[in-house]
């Protein structure tokens, strides 16, 4: 589902032989036509795009969609700790929107990472300033930090769809590998031969391009343990890459 099929992304994946609809979460009633006769739905929304708000309804339109189809199974996008009131306010509308499936009563499933490793890398989520100078100014250095790879989601998602039976009613808090952003550097200096590149920019004009709720997240990550177990991960998804296998896919022309 894309609001551009035009776009090279979608292109891209018409490419693969991939059905393009589209519609707009924003649209409850072109939502309704979309879920009308779909045996699931993945749904992820993005607060840096419309702000929580604009998060939490279109969150909202896809599970009324979803429910009023009578769709088979949800797979839910969700991040963060999965409890209430963190004062993040992504996380929280995460939480509100697998709430407010709960009480639709649909079959669900909730993925819950808490770092994407693209934060080191895409350079639409500004790695040198972020992951690689603010990340450790305000998460601190060495705290602990739970990854794992966005394309994993998509592979939990699809494993989830296969076997309903074992992941209907499931909350799954993932990660592949615990790491501080210090050893994040010492792996990429390790597999590359060179420091990640920085760039220092106050916290004040970052947030001019993002927002004040990713730092508040970062600060929240400083003061706040979290419990993800690797190993529950793994049992979902043996293949889950660690922080050393993204970095080197990601950095290394393959074969190398
Ligand atoms: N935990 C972390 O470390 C972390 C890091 C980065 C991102 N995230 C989260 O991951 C999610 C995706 O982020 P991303 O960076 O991958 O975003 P992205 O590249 O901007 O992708 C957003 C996707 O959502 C679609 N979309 C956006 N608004 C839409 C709308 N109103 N109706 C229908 N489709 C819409 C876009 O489709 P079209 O443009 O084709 O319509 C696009 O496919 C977000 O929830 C974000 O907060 C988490």
């Amino acid at each position: 589902m894309t609001r551009s099929p035009d776009s090279r992304a979608a292109r891209e994946l018409a490419g693969l032989g991939v059905e393009l609809v589209r519609a707009d979460m924003a649209d409850p009633g072109r939502m309704r036509n979309v879920c009308d006769g779909t045996h699931g739905v993945f749904s992820v929304q993005n607060p840096m795009i419309g702000g929580e708000h604009a998060e939490f309804v279109q969150g909202r339109n896809v599970v009324d969609a979803a429910a009023d189809a009578g769709v088979s199974h949800l797979v839910y996008g969700s991040a963060g700790p999965g409890t209430p009131s963190t004062g993040v306010a992504a996380w929280d509308v995460n939480f509100e929107v697998a709430e407010y499936a709960r009480s639709r009563g649909l079959p669900l499933t909730v993925l819950r990472p808490m770092a994407f490793m693209e934060l080191m890398t895409d350079k639409d989520l500004y790695p040198p300033v972020a992951a690689w100078h603010l990340m450790p100014r305000l998460v601190g250095a060495e705290r602990p930090i739970p990854w794992l790879a966005a394309e994993d989601v998509g592979a939990l998602a699809a494993r989830a769809f296969a076997d309903p039976a074992s992941y209907v009613g499931t909350d799954l808090a993932l990660a592949a590998d615990i790491r501080t952003l210090y050893e994040c550097r010492a792996i990429w200096r390790r597999v590359t031969g060179r420091n990640p590149k920085r760039f220092p920019m106050p916290v004040w004009l970052f947030q001019k391009f993002v927002g004040p709720d990713l730092t508040r997240m970062w600060r929240w990550l400083a003061t706040h343990d979290v419990d993800v177990d690797l190993t529950e991960t793994r049992e979902h998804h043996p293949t889950a890459v660690t922080v050393e296998q993204f970095v080197r896919r990601r950095t290394q022309p393959p074969g190398r």
